[in-house]
């Protein structure tokens, strides 16, 4: 079992460390800025008590944003990846029953867990498959956020064989308590074995499609979100998403004009 990760920062978080982290020189300068009045949140002087949540704040620095997100510039070096999840782990940050985390994960398959990494998004406890995971605030926010509609691709291998008409009916969407499911790609890829693509992200919400039309899944495994597959990365690894993969992603939610 992996050792517990320390708990990451998500939600608000004291502004002189969101600072610090972006370029400027480290906790002091930040400090120094703030105490100076000139950093403003959402165009508010901000003072050392400050907390921000940095994937929706806007901060500037003498009137000019700072920015997270981008790759070279002034702006901090953010990491996002793309991690192996194991069967049983507990995609949160903190379980409340002492279960191994995706933290756990990284902290072994990376030997540390950068500050302020979060999950994108949630996979079941019994989903295997890709999750990616970032430091980058606005990149998390926006690909869980319904307005970007990123697509996600499963296997499902089920209990019992979809007729065609169970495949039209998934394609078409399925009524769940939460409401209709949108139109979704799917396939026969063998005997029990379907691909399923989706672009909304609602809770367990495969498994739930499978139910509604009379099957359930026994095995689940994510393999795509977006641009970025899943590939041969072995269960519980971490790899860094290519230049290209992380281009996409930021265009695909709009946030590559920075
Ligand atoms: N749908 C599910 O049912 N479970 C997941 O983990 C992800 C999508």
């Amino acid at each position: 079992m992996p050792a517990q990760a320390s708990e990451p920062e998500t939600g608000p978080q004291r502004l002189q460390k969101v600072l610090a982290a972006t370029g400027i020189g480290g906790r002091r300068p930040a400090e120094a800025l703030i105490a100076a009045g000139r950093v403003t949140v959402d165009g508010v002087v901000a003072t050392l008590g400050t907390k921000v949540d940095p994937a929706r704040a806007l901060i500037a620095v003498d009137g000019r944003p700072v920015r997270f997100d981008t790759r070279g510039g002034d702006a901090a070096k953010t990491t996002t990846f793309a991690l192996h999840k194991p069967f049983g782990i507990v995609v949160t940050a903190a379980d409340d029953r002492g279960r191994a985390t995706v933290y756990d994960v990284v902290q072994h398959a990376m030997g540390a867990v950068p500050p302020g990494l979060r999950y994108v998004g949630r996979l079941d406890r019994d989903t295997t498959g890709l999750l990616l995971m970032t430091t980058d605030g606005a990149l998390a926010y926006r690909l869980t956020h319904p307005r970007y509609t990123v697509e996600k691709v499963y296997e499902a291998i089920v209990d019992s064989e979809l007729t065609d008409a169970d495949l039209t009916r998934l394609r078409r969407g399925v009524e769940l308590e939460d409401g209709k499911t949108a139109p979704a790609d799917v396939a026969r890829l063998a005997s029990g074995v379907i691909r399923i693509a989706i672009h909304e992200g609602r809770n367990r919400q495969v498994r739930r499609m499978f139910e509604a039309v009379g099957h359930r899944v026994r095995r689940l495994r994510r393999v795509a979100v977006g641009p970025v597959r899943l590939g041969d990365l072995a269960e519980g690894a971490a790899r860094p998403l290519t230049d290209v993969e992380e281009r996409s992603l930021r265009h695909k939610v709009g946030l590559d004009q920075s």
